[in-house]
């Protein structure tokens, strides 16, 4: 998250016209405004357009995940049974781990997630680098799972 004032700095910024030029990469900015109008209000917090990124669908977003912020040896956590094209591209990324954590008729079995990430992390493989600050994510669609189609509840969430 950036300070107000960062963010009031980007804002100017990026309302600077670029003509003859590609947009700003991370979305047209009318756009984003208006997005994060709609989120603040749906959140009831403010989201700043700067902290929003147009993506080309989920795929390219996650994507973007992989190629930016996780660490190149970092470990993906996926349930048990997940989105075919999501795993493929996870396999993609040679140095990451793929560890997969259990689930039951409600989705993903918190209590043995929990286990399992403490123990990944205290084998501690990885090293920081910088740029990328996660040395972990967890891949799972909460909202009609694919291809389960389970509903994560929200005793869960
Ligand atoms: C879980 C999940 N993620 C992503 C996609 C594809 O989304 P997009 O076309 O936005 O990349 C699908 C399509 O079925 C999906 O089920």
């Amino acid at each position: 998250m950036f300070k107000q004032a960062t963010v009031h700095r980007m804002m100017k910024e990026e309302e600077h016209a670029y003509l003859f030029q590609y947009g700003i990469t991370s979305g047209l900015w009318e756009f984003r405004e208006e997005l994060a109008k709609f989120l603040s209000a749906r959140y009831g917090e403010k989201v700043h357009r700067q902290n929003l990124i147009l993506t080309c669908g989920a795929t390219h977003g996650l994507q973007m995940i992989l190629t930016t912020i996780l660490h190149p040896s970092g470990i993906i956590f996926i349930e048990e049974a997940t989105y075919m094209i999501a795993l493929d591209m996870f396999k993609q990324f040679s140095g990451m781990k793929i560890v997969t954590v259990p689930t039951d008729s409600e989705g993903v079995d918190v209590a043995a997630m929990e286990k399992i990430v403490r123990k990944e992390k205290s084998r501690g493989s990885w090293t920081m680098t910088e740029g990328k600050p996660f040395w972990a994510m967890f891949y799972t669609i909460p909202i009609f799972h694919n291809p389960t189609g389970v509903i994560l509840p929200k005793s869960k969430q």
